[in-house]
This record gives C-alpha cells, structure tokens and sequence, in this order.
C-alpha cells in the first residue's frame, strides 16, 4: 500500500488573524505545529485580494518549514512574476474570482490552453513542480496533459457539497474514474477540497491519489480538540482508510 500524503492548508489561520487585525494567530506557529503533527506539506493561497495569508507569511513559512510549501495561486503575470521570485517547491494553478466564498469549481483548462500551458512552462523553468486543479473531467486532464504538468489536482468539492447519498455516489464515481484515468496517462493525482473528517475516507481509498489537501475541515476541528490532534486525526483517518482500500 502507498501510503497517502497530507498536504494541510493554514489559509484559515490567516482568515481568523485578518479578521481583527491582530497579530495573531500567526500561520508561521501554525506550520510548526502542523508539521511536528505529522503533515507532509504546508498549502497556502495567496489570493489577489489578500484576504488570509499574505507575502510576508510565505516567505517566513519558506524559512522555516522542513516539509514542502505549495503555493496555490491564479494564472496572472503578477502571481507567476512573484512564484519565479520566492520559488516554492509546488505551485498549483487555481482559478479565482473575487466574491467567492472559496475555490469554487477547476481551472477551466480547456479554455485558456495557451495561456496555461505558457505559465506552468514559466515555472518549470525556475525548477517549480506544477499542478493543475482541475474538476473530475476527462476532458480537462487531457488538456493537463497537453500543458505538459507532472501533476494535478482533482477538485472533490462536488463530492463534499452532495446533497443525497445518490448524489454522493455518483460524484465520488467521477472522481475515481478521473483519478484512474489521469494515474493512467502517468500523471501524479492529488486530491482536495471540501474533505473533513466524515467525508474523507471514500477519497483516501481511492489508491491512486498520491496526497491530500484539506484546509477548512482541519482548522475547523482545531477549534476544539486543538491544531495538533486535528491534524493526527486527519492522518490516522487517513491511513486507516487507505489500508482498508
Ligand atoms: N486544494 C485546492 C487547490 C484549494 O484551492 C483548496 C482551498 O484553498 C483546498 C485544496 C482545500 O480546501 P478546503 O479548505 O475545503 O479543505
């Protein structure tokens, strides 16, 4: 069994800080913590609108984390120019709207093939690993592919917000059939968005997603049982359900 790998988003950490103005609580201990817990990686967003982590944040996370930092981020001149300036290990293409709640559907690769292809081409050049975060559609891998990523990111967010069993089924079928089908053509699948600890054991089955990104449903837990143990928990959910796969 390969063992799954857990990428933890501290974007929200930032969001609860921002949210007063304060000095605190600082995405920086975050990382610490998440990392001493067990983590694989430390994802942040740097939003146009810097509404949580800002820049000053990922370059302390860069000095300081001992994992590996993905920096999640639109395809804009702005956000390549400052990737090839800080050169996290990961970038992961998203889309971005400024009213949204959060990362609401894929890149719509098909659409803006050129463009995409051009910007993840920019980053490889610096030595950046580059992914794609892309809705469970055929389709839109290939196009992936097309752009030449060594990587990509199923968005499971469909899967989460089901609101039927039946709903449910058929979006997890669609995200195994995308995972199975890029894992086909040799991309490297991760997975994420929406997953918290009752919905994420039918995605951690699934044994060709390579790493998991969850944010909200970590950071939400935290507020109870504590940063650390969210984490562990996430992980050992994680594991367990993997091994049973
Ligand atoms: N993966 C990507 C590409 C995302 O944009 C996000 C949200 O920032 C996540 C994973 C994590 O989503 P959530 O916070 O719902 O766990």
């Amino acid at each position: 069994m390969k063992r799954p790998l857990l990428g933890v988003n501290i974007d929200h950490v930032a969001t609860l800080r921002q949210a007063r103005g304060t000095r605190y609580p600082d995405p920086v201990e975050a990382v610490f913590i998440v990392e001493h817990a067990g983590a694989d990686g430390i994802t942040v967003h740097l939003r146009e609108d810097r509404r949580h982590i800002q820049e000053r944040d990922i370059e302390l996370i860069q000095a300081i984390s001992v994992t590996r930092l993905n920096l999640e981020m639109a395809v804009t001149d702005a956000m390549i120019c400052y990737a090839e300036k800080i050169k996290p290990e990961h970038c992961c293409f998203v889309p971005e709207k400024r009213e949204e709640l959060t990362t609401e559907g894929g890149l719509d690769v098909l659409a803006q093939e050129s463009r995409i292809k051009e910007a993840c081409q920019s980053l490889k050049k610096e030595g950046i690993e580059v992914s794609l975060f892309i809705d469970p559609e055929i389709n839109q891998i290939e196009a992936a592919q097309r752009c030449e990523v060594p990587v990509i990111e199923i968005h499971t967010g469909a899967y989460a917000d089901a609101q039927t069993e039946r709903e449910r089924e058929y979006e997890l079928h669609r995200v195994i059939k995308a995972v199975q089908f890029a894992h086909q053509a040799s991309l490297i699948v991760n997975a994420g968005h929406g997953l918290h600890d009752q919905n994420v054991q039918a995605i951690a089955r699934i044994s060709e997603i390579n790493e998991l990104n969850i944010g909200h449903g970590i950071i939400a837990r935290s507020i109870f049982v504590g940063l650390s143990q969210a984490v562990r928990e996430m992980k050992n959910l994680i594991l367990a359900a993997r091994s049973h796969s």
